[in-house]
């Protein structure tokens, strides 16, 4: 088995959006060059504020949009190679909002029970006890397999839609903002839940979030995106005590804001977030970056590794 389950190489997706009455249509470059390698049993946060790119990436890897160029292995495999069914017995979403993806009119056990039937599982006799096994797992009683999702709690759904996203037992997960949804008092018990299930099934996750201090409790490695780029990568302890690029101090500046689960506010950063469609030139930061200089504005810096991650940087050049 490769200790590699997902490499992506120089990735882009490039959306054309209309510009507006009379002025045609203009390419937006959602992901624009990424280059990412998630090894065997890391949690990588994917970070950055609204529009950077990060589900559009997630939507790649999940086989949900098609890439505009670069590639993507999945455990050692091209993900474009792999049929819908083998892709999704190794890769599995865990959304945002469980209600909206959870079929109102099937039960819990059916609702868990899907991926199994699609899968074409062996032994149908052992379905209802896999069932009954995961949803002991994810801390669900056993009583709810016949109820409806709308008699759960939205913390109960998020668990029906782990158990959902495990039942094939997956090589990696992708939860894109897997709490922000729920009360702030059950985001932690969903966190923990998520931890615990990494050691107990061998799971790798990528995780998005906005919420840094969910980020620092839960990722190994944290990957900033602005604008479609990763801008900096290196593992949680590093980057949270010394972070290299200036876009990266200013998100974990704005962490030290009374209630961390505001999310990531504009206020440091002076300048608003630019239009996608019409980035800045030279590195994408630099209307709003402190340590500009006047190469910044012309010429974009390219990724340098360093010995505990990389940046991209001027300053590091
Ligand atoms: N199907 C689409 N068509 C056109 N533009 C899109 C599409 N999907 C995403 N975009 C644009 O691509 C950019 C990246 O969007 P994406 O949803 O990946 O960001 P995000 O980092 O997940 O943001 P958020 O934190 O708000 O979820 C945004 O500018 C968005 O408007
Ligand atoms: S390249 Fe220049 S503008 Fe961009 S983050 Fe570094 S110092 Fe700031
Ligand atoms: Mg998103």
């Amino acid at each position: 088995m490769s200790d590699t389950v997902l490499e992506a190489r120089n990735l882009t997706c490039t959306f054309m959006i209309s510009a507006g009455a009379f002025r045609g249509r203009r390419p937006l470059h959602a992901v624009n060059g990424v280059d990412l390698t998630v090894a065997r049993g890391e949690v990588l946060a994917l970070v950055g504020e609204s529009g950077c790119g990060k589900t559009t990436l997630a939507k790649i890897f999940l086989g949900l949009q098609e890439p505009s160029g670069g590639t993507v292995r999945l455990n050692g495999q091209p993900l474009s190679a792999l049929a819908r069914l083998d892709r999704a017995r190794f890769v599995q979403p865990i959304f945002q909002d469980p209600y909206s993806s959870l079929n109102p009119r099937k039960t819990i056990g059916e609702i868990i029970a899907l991926p199994l039937r699609v899968q074409g599982a062996p032994n149908p006799a052992s379905w209802r006890s896999q069932v009954e096994d995961i949803m002991a797992l994810v801390g669900l009683r056993p009583q709810l397999h016949d109820s409806y999702p709308n008699q759960l709690s939205g913390g109960q759904r998020q668990r029906v839609a782990i158990a959902r996203a495990l039942i094939n037992k997956p090589g990696l997960v992708i939860c894109d903002e897997p709490t922000s949804a729920l009360d702030v008092s059950v985001q932690s018990q969903i966190l923990n839940l998520l931890q615990d299930l990494r050691r107990d099934l061998n799971l790798t996750y990528i995780v998005i979030s906005h919420n840094l201090a969910v980020v620092e409790h839960i990722a190994t490695r944290v990957a900033v995106m602005y604008l479609g780029r990763i801008v900096e990568e290196a593992d949680t302890e590093t980057l949270f005590a010394r972070p290299r690029h200036p876009y990266t101090a200013a998100l974990l500046e704005s962490v030290l804001t009374p209630d961390p689960s505001l999310g990531i506010p504009n206020t440091q950063l002076g300048a608003t977030f630019p239009n996608p469609v019409d980035p800045p030139s030279g590195c994408a930061f630099h209307p709003r970056c402190r340590r500009a200089t006047a190469v910044c504005a012309e010429r974009a810096p390219r990724p340098v590794s360093l010995t505990d991650g990389t940046v991209a940087c001027h300053l590091y050049d």
